[in-house]
């Protein structure tokens, strides 16, 4: 069966929307974020306007309310995911989710000269708390190579890499070519070394039904605003063992049983790593986000819609006069990205002139830069497809990228 594009198109109130000069908004920029629809917009509003309170604080009406809510997300959500309440630490965004992992469980279990492996194809969300952690801890970081001639994983070299790891990084999918990477090949060689392995999906939960206890890796990050969900909340689904071995990173309030002068006594498990005002009203839209996917979306016919989408895109722009696309968006297993420049036209130059169109697309290094350093780039043109976009639309872009090339090269 093939999804619903009409029903789901209808349900995102933005997608209707007429930019300043005229045009219709087409939306290609959902790797950087996706829309909402309006049953998350709503359920955020009624919140504000009749619920609202801090949770966990208080023992009045509306903080109960609030604190069940809250809770009541947990539950569903982690459930979405494939795992339990106990295991989902809310974080305000896939990159602090990273980060914990970095301070929350490397900064309590590695020493100088244990061993951190990453990739050269991540988002500097999974790079640069590794780059910091070994400057205070004299901890070794070894990066597995892009192979620039798949753009997959050098997975030959990344055997190597994980001897003697203590934790090993990487990505789910990468967010400036759209691979899927193998990581359940890569949670095994992790686990032949004994080392912990964290998986950064923050590119891979929007586009497949993550199964975090099937899984078998001790850390996943994602991003609830890649999904449908708000903006300002993520989280850090973690394996028992591991949140056993964690300890406080971010320290205050909420996350204390005492506190005196002189020392702290902190909660446990999850309840560790929450402090401060929770994100009640982005847990609440994170819940109905996550309830309006399971009614509206089968993950395997969006993959089919995205990947045809892209797939097909990027075997158009490639005919076009001077179009460059970075690897193989026509992959089976790849996720509805397409990276790509011009030989002449300078790609900030080409994101004002897609722009003009009505063509929303990303342009920069997209957090990426080892990355682009590998492909011999600073930057790129991004188009990212999800489950809303149509093949009217990738005609209209193809035909407008066509209409720039000519006039402009
Ligand atoms: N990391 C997001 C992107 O790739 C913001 O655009």
């Amino acid at each position: 069966m093939a999804l619903d594009v009409e029903s789901i198109r209808s349900q995102f109130p933005i997608l209707q929307r007429t930019l300043p000069n005229g045009k219709k908004l087409v939306y290609f920029d959902n790797a950087a974020t996706s829309q909402k629809p309006l049953a998350v917009i709503d359920a955020m509003s009624d919140f504000y306007k009749n619920y609202h309170a801090n949770a966990h604080r208080a023992n009045h009406t509306l903080a109960d309310e609030s604190t069940a809510a809250l809770e009541g997300a947990r539950d569903r959500i982690s459930k979405f995911f494939g795992t339990s309440e106990s295991q989902m630490i809310y974080t305000g965004s896939a990159t602090e989710a990273m980060n914990l992992v970095a301070y929350g469980w490397a900064r309590y279990n590695l020493s100088e000269g244990d061993v951190v492996v990453t990739t050269e194809m991540e988002h500097h969300a999974n790079i640069v708390p590794w780059q910091e952690l070994s400057k205070e801890r004299g901890i070794e970081l070894r990066y597995v190579p892009v192979d620039t001639e798949k753009f997959t994983l050098d997975y030959d070299a990344m055997e190597v890499a994980v001897e003697g790891a203590s934790l090993v990084c990487v990505g789910h999918v990468s967010n400036v070519l759209g691979v899927r990477n193998d990581i359940e090949r890569v949670i095994q060689m992790a686990r032949s070394q004994g080392a912990r392995i964290a998986i950064d999906s923050a590119q891979g939960a929007p586009h497949e039904k993550i199964k975090f206890d099937d899984l078998g890796a001790d850390f996943l990050s994602v991003a609830a605003h890649k999904m449908a969900g708000p903006t300002g909340i993520g989280c850090l689904l973690v394996s028992e063992e591991a949140l056993s071995e964690m300890g406080p990173f971010l320290t205050g309030g909420s996350i204390v049983k005492r506190v005196s002068l002189e020392d702290t006594l902190f909660q446990e498990g999850y309840a560790m790593f929450e402090t401060g005002t929770p994100r009640m009203a982005e847990a609440i839209g994170w819940r109905v986000a996550v309830d309006w996917l399971e009614e509206n979306v089968d993950f395997e016919e969006a993959h089919e819609h995205v990947q045809k989408i892209a797939s097909w895109m990027a075997s158009r722009m490639r005919e076009i006069p001077g179009i460059t696309v970075f690897g193989y968006p026509e992959r089976e297993e790849a996720i509805g990205v397409v990276s790509f420049l011009h030989d002449t036209i300078q790609a900030q130059d080409l994101g004002y002139l897609l722009d003009a169109g009505g063509f929303a697309v990303r342009t920069g290094h997209h957090c990426a830069q080892p990355l682009m350093e590998a492909m011999g780039v600073g930057s790129t043109n991004r188009a990212s497809v999800w489950i809303y976009n149509t093949m009217e639309e990738a005609e209209a872009f193809v035909s407008h990228l066509e209409s720039i090339v000519s006039r402009f090269s």
